[in-house]
């Protein structure tokens, strides 16, 4: 029987399947553990099973000792984990991806309607009392038909949000560091684009690639500058891919008509200035928030564990 520590509360039905077969040292609370029980609970662990709020680095490798074989990441993104550390200790590391795919783009595409036709201001409206009667000009947005997406990162979460976007009869551009698969291609009529020029074209601009040093700040004010003053810009992939500071500024100077965010550079805090803008939908990362998907994601990890314990591969491993 091996010893799985659980750093943070996930759905039953995947830490049952873990107790079947060993001993697993789960958290009940929804709030996260903080880093020094962390630190504790993980001593003598073989498996840890991670939520993305949790840094998972050489110190807490660590603190769980050379025994330990897998951490299996509740998230598709694992930029929480430090790969290189893990792989120097022998230890594997899974993450979840395919399962969450159409969570995360439905999010995407609520965002981009969310902010082109002002649902957060009209609902601002409505609950602040404020009064209002339905008029000509009142509260006009921008329709989407006919307008161009730019998907930065044509992966599984951007193909998605790019299908629901042919299907609101929009036009597709990507940019991304290969070619897609042509079947893909054809079946989105997409054209690839250098990214600045992606910038320079698209209504809409959607992000979908992984947090890196090499996307870190991949959106900053020099490429703001490129952006159409009547453009979208949507993430939903990592808040550190955009330099909020100057998202701040191209929406207050109308350098862009609008965002829409569900992940922040300093998550769980949110830059103040964009707190004060209308022209920003805010929400508080929610991309795989469903009740299937989070039980889909845990299932995985947890299978992931089960597959390295039983000595066998794990079914989705992250390569370093
Ligand atoms: C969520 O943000 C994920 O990476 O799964």
């Amino acid at each position: 029987m091996s010893r799985i520590v659980v750093t943070g509360r996930v759905p039953e039905p995947a830490v049952e399947s873990l107790r079947a077969a060993h001993d697993v040292d789960g958290h009940e609370s929804t709030e996260p553990i903080s880093r020094d029980a962390l630190l504790r609970k993980v001593s003598g662990a073989d498996a840890l099973v991670s939520l993305l709020t949790e840094r998972i680095d050489a110190e807490l490798l660590d603190a769980a000792g050379s025994q330990l074989q897998v951490v299996a990441n509740v998230a598709v993104g694992y930029d929480n984990i430090d790969v290189p550390a893990c792989a120097e200790r022998g230890v594997m590391v899974t993450n979840t991806p395919g399962v969450l795919i159409e969570a995360t783009a439905d999010i995407a595409f609520g965002l981009i309607l969310m902010i082109t036709r002002r649902l957060g201001e009209g609902e601002r409206v409505i609950r602040s009392r404020t009064s209002w009667s339905w008029g000509m000009f009142y509260l006009l947005g921008s329709g989407l038909q006919g307008k161009t997406l730019g998907v930065v990162g044509l992966g599984g979460i951007g193909a998605a949000t790019a299908r629901r976007a042919r299907a609101f009869g929009m036009r597709i551009a990507y940019a991304s560091p290969t070619e897609c698969d042509p079947k893909l291609a054809r079946e989105l009529q997409a054209t690839r684009m250098d990214t600045d020029e992606l910038l320079a074209t698209a209504d809409v601009v959607s992000l979908h690639c992984p947090y890196s040093n090499v996307t870190h700040h991949l959106i900053g004010a020099e490429q703001l500058a490129l952006m159409r003053h009547t453009a979208y810009l949507i993430n939903t992939a990592r808040g550190p891919i955009v330099d909020e500071a100057a998202l701040v500024e191209a929406l207050r100077t109308g350098q862009i008509a609008g965002a829409g965010l569900d992940v922040f550079e300093h998550e769980p805090l949110v830059h103040e200035g964009l707190l004060e803008l209308d022209n920003v939908a805010l929400v508080p990362h929610l991309g795989s928030a469903t009740i299937e998907t989070r039980t889909a994601m845990a299932q995985l990890a947890a299978d992931n564990v089960l597959a390295v314990l039983a000595g066998e591969e794990p079914l989705t491993e992250v390569r370093s």
